[in-house]
C-alpha cells in the first residue's frame, strides 16, 4: 500500500520540491481564470474539513479548491456533532476515518495535536493551523505571492512584524522563507517573542522604523488576542508607536516593496484603517487580497499532492 501523504509542515520538502509546488500552483491558477473553473483531477476522492477552531480564509479556500478539483468535500460541524455529547476528538476522528474518507483537513487550537491525530488514522491529513505551531498552507501561499511579485526569492529582504510569540504563521513563514534563501528579520519586543527564539536563525529588532526602508516584503502579523491569556503589550497606542503600518511609514518603503498580512486584520492595530481603505490603484502594493486569491490555487496544488 502506498504511504499516505500528510502535510503537517513544509520541513520535509526540499527547495526543489517547493519550487515544484510553485510551478504546479501556476497551472491551477490558470484553471481558476477559465469560465469553467473545474477539472476532474480528484473525482471520487472524499475530503473532510474538520475545524476545531474558527476560520474563514483557510476553510473556505480548501472547500473551493476541493470542488474545483471535483473532489467531494464535507464540512464537519463541530458544534452540532457528538463532540457535544462528550465523544473525544480522537474517537470522532476515528469514526470519520471508518467511513473510508481519503483526506482530513484539520485546524486545532493545540500546538502539535494535528501530528498526533495524523498518526492515528489511515486517511491523509493536512494541517490547516495548529495552535502556535504551524500553518504550512498559509506559508506556501505567502511564498507563492512573493514569488509571483518578484519572480525571485533568493536574497529578498523580509521583515515579519508583531506577535511572533503566538503566531503559527510566523513560525511556518520564517522556516520556509529562510529555506528559500530570503533574509528574514523579525520585528517584535521581547514580550512578543518566544523564550527559545534563538532556535531560528534570524535578525531581531524591536522597532519597525529600523527596517522599513530596506525591506522588499513587510509582513504584518495579526495580534492573536485569542491566544493571549494576559496583556502582552502595554497599550494599542504603544503598539502603534513601534510596530504598526500607517501611511507615513509606508511612504518610506522602497517603491517596489510589498505589504502582506495573513488576515484577518485588526484595523488600526497592525495596519491603519487609512491604508486598508486605499483605492485599488494605490493599494496595488498591499497584497492581502492577492494572498487570499492565491490561497485557492496553492491549496489545489497541495490537495493534488496529497491525493492526486
Ligand atoms: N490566515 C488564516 O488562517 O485565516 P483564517 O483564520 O480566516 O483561516
Amino acid at each position: 500500500m502506498e504511504e499516505k501523504k500528510d502535510i503537517l509542515s513544509l520541513d520535509k520538502f526540499s527547495t526543489d520540491e517547493i519550487y515544484d509546488f510553485l510551478k504546479q500552483t501556476d497551472s491551477f491558477a490558470e484553471i481558476l481564470k477559465r469560465d469553467v473553473k473545474k477539472v476532474p483531477a480528484l473525482r471520487g476522492k472524499t475530503i473532510i474539513n474538520l475545524f476545531f477552531e474558527s476560520s474563514t480564509r483557510t476553510k473556505v479556500s480548501f472547500e473551493i479548491a476541493a470542488k474545483r478539483l471535483s473532489a467531494d468535500l464535507i464540512n464537519f460541524s463541530v458544534s452540532s456533532s457528538s463532540l457535544k455529547k462528550g465523544e473525544s476528538e480522537i474517537d470522532t476522528l476515528k469514526t470519520i476515518n471508518s467511513m473510508k474518507i481519503d483526506l482530513v483537513i484539520i485546524r486545532h487550537c493545540d500546538s502539535g495535536y494535528v501530528n498526533y491525530l495524523a498518526k492515528n488514522i489511515d486517511a491523509s491529513v493536512i494541517n490547516a493551523g495548529d495552535g502556535k505551531h504551524e500553518h504550512p498552507t498559509q506559508a506556501l501561499l505567502d511564498l507563492y505571492t512573493i514569488y509571483k511579485n518578484f519572480q525571485v526569492l533568493d536574497g529578498l529582504k523580509v521583515a515579519i512584524v508583531g506577535d511572533i510569540l503566538n503566531s503559527r504563521v510566523a513560525r511556518s513563514d520564517i522556516k520556509l522563507f529562510s529555506k528559500m534563501g530570503m533574509n528574514v528579520t523579525v520585528v517584535a519586543p521581547s514580550m512578543l517573542l518566544p523564550e527559545n527564539f534563538g532556535f531560528f536563525d534570524v535578525k531581531i529588532t524591536d522597532n519597525i522604523d529600523k527596517v522599513i526602508s530596506e525591506v522588499d516584503v513587510l509582513y504584518m502579523l495579526r495580534m492573536q488576542f485569542e491566544r493571549q491569556d494576559r496583556k502582552f503589550y502595554p497599550s494599542i497606542r504603544e503598539y502603534n508607536k513601534f510596530l504598526s503600518l500607517n501611511c507615513e511609514r509606508m511612504s518610506v518603503m522602497k517603491k517596489d516593496s510589498i505589504v502582506m498580512h495573513p488576515g484577518p486584520v485588526n484595523r488600526d492595530i497592525e495596519i491603519s484603517n487609512e491604508i486598508m481603505e486605499m483605492s485599488e490603484s494605490d493599494k496595488n502594493r498591499i497584497k492581502i487580497n492577492t494572498q487570499i486569491t492565491n490561497g485557492v490555487a496553492v491549496r489545489m496544488a497541495l490537495l493534488y499532492y496529497a491525493l492526486g
